[in-house]
């Protein structure tokens, strides 16, 4: 595990950071009232916007745990990306959101809104949910919280990248009712530091919200390997032929779930050949 508060016996992360100076907060987003309510998710945990450089911190210590790739990068990459955090963006608003126990931080996300021209877009990112509260829809309602910033913000569109293997997430993903756009095999061209290979996934937030298919509906899809078998209303591809599942949306398709194989290991890396892409047909008025 990384270095937190809670390993080290000190108290704070201002105890643990004490040679650390907080940036100046006036010109920051940090000062901007929540937009949506504080949300009571059960009566140990509560999900509200991170305005304090506490939760924030906390924040990106648990990203950190997950993505700075060891112990002794842990504290250097959470306070990099907490000074990024607080500097400010032309045209870009950013926001986190945490889950909070008593103790601490076990889940959270970004929201930034961006103003590009005339529409306002939502791209999420930076979702991490610690390992012992995975698979407890946690996941799933910092997506809906910050749908429902973005809404009353007026964003028309929400956005998110998923690598490529990351099939938890995308399952996670998918579950709020995003559609899989595009696959890229290169990086797309701007912003947030993309790794190549990613599931672009969005959601049109003035459409009202597709169901997702039973999972009935997706074991009973036929399995496809060609595009020349294209053409049923729903369809599963292999998950590793990228190629096909890339022309299958091309072709009017939309990805609405995956289809998990029949037993697996939450805690396993599971392999992706294992798993299909559920794929749908729907009417042009409800496609984005
Ligand atoms: C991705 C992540 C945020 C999901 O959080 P979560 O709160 O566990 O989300 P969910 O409750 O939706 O659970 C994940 C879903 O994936 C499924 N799942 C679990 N392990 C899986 C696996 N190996 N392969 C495919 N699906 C898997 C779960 O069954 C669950 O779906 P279900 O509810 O339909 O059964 C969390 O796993 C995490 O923090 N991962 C590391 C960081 C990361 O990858 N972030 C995403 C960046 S895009």
């Amino acid at each position: 595990m990384g270095t937190t508060p809670e390993n080290t016996g000190k108290n704070t992360i201002e105890e643990q950071y004490g040679d650390w100076t907080a940036p100046d907060t006036q010109s920051s987003n940090l000062t901007m009232e929540a937009s949506v309510a504080d949300t009571r998710l059960t009566d140990k945990l509560t999900l509200s916007e991170a305005l304090k450089d506490e939760d924030l911190l906390r924040f990106f210590l648990l990203h950190a745990q997950e993505y700075a790739g060891g112990d002794e990068k842990v504290t250097p990459y959470a306070l990099s990306q907490f000074q990024y955090f607080k500097r400010p963006r032309e045209g870009l608003e950013p926001h986190i959101y945490v889950i909070k126990n008593a103790d601490n931080v076990v889940a959270g996300a970004s929201l930034t809104i961006e103003n590009s021209g005339d529409q306002k877009l939502a791209y999420l990112g930076q979702k991490v949910v610690a390992p012992d509260s995975r698979q407890q829809n946690l996941g799933p309602q910092l997506v809906k919280k910050r749908l429902d910033v973005a809404r009353e913000a007026g964003c028309s569109q929400a956005y998110c990248y998923v690598t490529k293997d990351n099939s938890r997430a995308l399952r996670s993903i998918l579950k709020g009712g995003f559609v899989v756009d595009d696959f890229f095999d290169e990086p797309p061209p701007s912003g947030h530091g993309k790794p190549p290979e990613l599931w672009n996934v969005s959601k049109d937030l003035n459409k009202p919200e597709l169901p997702v298919p039973d999972s009935e509906t997706m074991k009973n899809a036929p399995i496809v390997n060609s595009s020349e078998e294209f053409g049923a209303a729903q369809i599963a591809i292999p998950f590793e032929n990228k190629e096909l599942i890339k022309l299958a949306l091309k072709n009017g398709y939309v990805g609405r779930q995956i289809i998990l194989p029949e037993q697996f290991n939450p805690e396993d890396q599971i392999q992706v050949k294992e798993l299909k892409m559920f794929l749908e047909k729907i009417e042009p008025e409800n496609q984005k």
